[in-house]
């Protein structure tokens, strides 16, 4: 499955996903650094926040948990869809989501 993501600049780049692997690691390993996921995935950063929209009929995102709430309630630039990449693991049933990269605080 795929996934489109939106670079600062506009850009929309085609992405595969890779089954249980979080956004932020998928998207890392394609050389998108803007993306910068500063703690690697410890939730201790917020420089992965994405915007995530499409979400498939009938899909949802895993649940958020209090802390990735937190952490987002400390950005400038929360949105109802915003989402810390790093806590949200891709599966095929996704496929078709844009995930769009948060401004720089
Ligand atoms: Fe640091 Fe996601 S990579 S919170």
């Amino acid at each position: 499955g795929n996934f489109t993501l939106i670079t600062r600049d506009g850009g929309a780049i085609p992405l595969t996903g890779r089954a249980d692997v979080p956004l932020m690691e998928i998207i890392r390993d394609a050389g998108h650094e803007e993306l910068i996921a500063m703690c690697g995935g410890c939730m201790s950063c917020a420089t992965c926040h994405v915007y995530i929209d499409n979400v498939p009929a009938g899909q949802a995102l895993p649940e958020m948990d209090a802390d990735e709430d937190a952490m987002l309630d400390a950005s400038d630039f929360r949105k109802p869809n915003s989402r810390l990449s790093c806590q949200v693991p891709w599966r095929s049933e996704l496929s078709g989501v844009t995930v769009e990269i948060a401004p720089e605080e």
